[in-house]
């Protein structure tokens, strides 16, 4: 018999174009390029383009694509245990998993699993607004700030920048109160404006992005002031959320951005990078100040929260396998060399005039084309997108914010390729 199926003569993208809605994507957008390969820092197209992943596919990638240690915890644990339900029944790696993270936040305690950053946040917030229901004393507010990002679910689109990300659904949002993300010209502000709040009892809980507010544009922000705050909110009963969906895995510098604040938070939730971008997975860590009010013999004080695949096993061997190397010191002599180079890239770049607020933290390199203000949907985005795109370089600016974010394995030749093409960025049509 003959097959019939129109699709085998059509190529991907037009597959693609028939069935598929991509995320953050308008329907006239340039044509998704069909990628069907990636390795190390490299995506190959159909047609074997060869691409550098600058973006590290939306900050998940660690420590290159198709890492061959994960790929092999995974296929081993996808034929010993691929998943069983999480509630009463548990597992070796989501166990091993949650010892080994915590480690890295002595004054947390306890581990919930999720898929994804959304809802590592979504899970954050409801712990907390629970924790003072348990309590007998509902709070309903939180303390947010301006620029952030948290996710795309209710409520973490709820504590995230009313922008036009949200536009859409904000009648249906919780109530949130938004502060100014702090710098050295309204620190002192910010930190009237916070304790004024925290002294009223009405706020469950502050969620922050700490040190650097990614979709914002790579806003980054000193320790102390991530500190400050802390400190004044638990000065006065207001849970702590680190939102390090982004910062965690050494994207500041440090394996999390919290290990370079002197006070620590009662939450913090991590996805992106936790499984080396293999698979999704969140996590949200709390401290005992928060799990205490869910340690009574009353259920209808329990969490009541789950996914299908919480702690799927084969994403938990993944991220173990992730933090098997990050623990070992080629990586960390890589991530030192990764640091260096880009803090020069930031020097070469600070010399070309048409590019403003040139700035470095740990693994991200950002700057703005052009003096204006921020916008997602600035024209000049997409150019800037196609400008690095024709040249082989997958960058993805945020409006006019031009920034990296690069997997650990990236080389200096391509480093030097970033700078080059950078570098020539005064040549795009206005
Ligand atoms: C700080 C922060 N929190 C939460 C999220 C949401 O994560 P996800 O896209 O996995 O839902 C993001 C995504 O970019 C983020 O940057």
């Amino acid at each position: 018999m003959t097959a019939t199926y129109p699709e085998t003569f059509m190529n991907l993208s037009e597959r693609d174009k028939k069935v598929i809605w991509h995320p953050y994507t308008s329907a006239y957008s340039p044509t998704p390029i069909p990628i069907v390969k990636a390795e190390g820092a490299y995506l190959y197209t159909e047609e074997g383009k060869k691409i550098i992943d600058f973006n590290s596919s939306w900050w998940v990638t660690a420590h290159g694509h198709s890492h061959p240690y994960i790929a092999q915890a995974i296929s081993q644990q996808a034929s010993t245990l691929e998943q069983v339900i999480f509630a009463g029944f548990t597992h070796e790696p989501a166990i091993r998993l949650a010892e080994r993270i915590l480690s890295y936040f002595p004054t947390l305690s306890k581990v919930f699993f999720s898929d994804n950053g959304s809802t590592a946040v979504e899970i954050a917030l409801k712990m907390c607004f629970q924790a003072w229901y348990n309590q007998d004393k509902p709070r309903s507010k939180v303390i947010a700030f301006e620029g952030s990002y948290h996710g795309d679910t209710f409520g973490s689109m709820s504590v995230s920048e009313r922008d036009i990300f949200t536009a859409a659904f904000h009648t249906l949002l919780f109530d949130v109160k938004y502060l100014p993300y702090p710098t050295k010209n309204n620190f002192k502000q910010v930190f009237e404006e916070l304790e004024y709040l925290c002294k009223t009892d009405e706020y469950a809980s502050c969620i922050i992005e700490p040190i650097v507010q990614g979709v914002a544009g790579m806003r980054i922000t000193h320790p102390d002031f991530i500190a400050e705050i802390w400190k004044i909110c638990k000065k006065y009963n207001v849970f702590t959320i680190a939102d390090e969906v982004m910062t965690g895995f050494a994207r500041t510098g440090t394996l999390f951005a919290c290990q370079q604040i002197e006070i620590q938070p009662d939450i913090v939730c991590l996805s992106k990078c936790l499984t080396g971008g293999f698979l999704p997975l969140g996590l949200t860590l709390c401290a005992d100040d928060i799990f205490e009010h869910f340690l009574t013999q009353d259920k209808t004080k329990t969490f009541f929260h789950g996914h299908s695949f919480t702690a799927n096993p084969i994403a938990c061997a993944a991220a173990n396998a992730n933090l098997d190397l990050f623990e070992q010191k080629e990586t960390r002599d890589k991530l030192n060399t990764l640091y260096t180079n880009l803090a020069a890239i930031k020097e070469e770049l600070n010399k070309c005039t048409f590019l403003y607020n040139v700035r470095h933290i740990g693994g991200i390199l950002a700057f703005e084309l052009g003096s204006s203000e921020r916008h997602y949907l600035n024209a000049i985005s997409t150019k800037i997108r196609s400008f690095y795109l024709e040249r082989s370089l997958l960058v993805r600016p945020l409006g006019n914010t031009v920034y990296i974010i690069p997997p650990y394995c990236i080389t200096e030749q391509d480093l030097l390729e970033f700078e080059q093409v950078t570098q020539c960025l005064h040549f795009l049509p206005a």
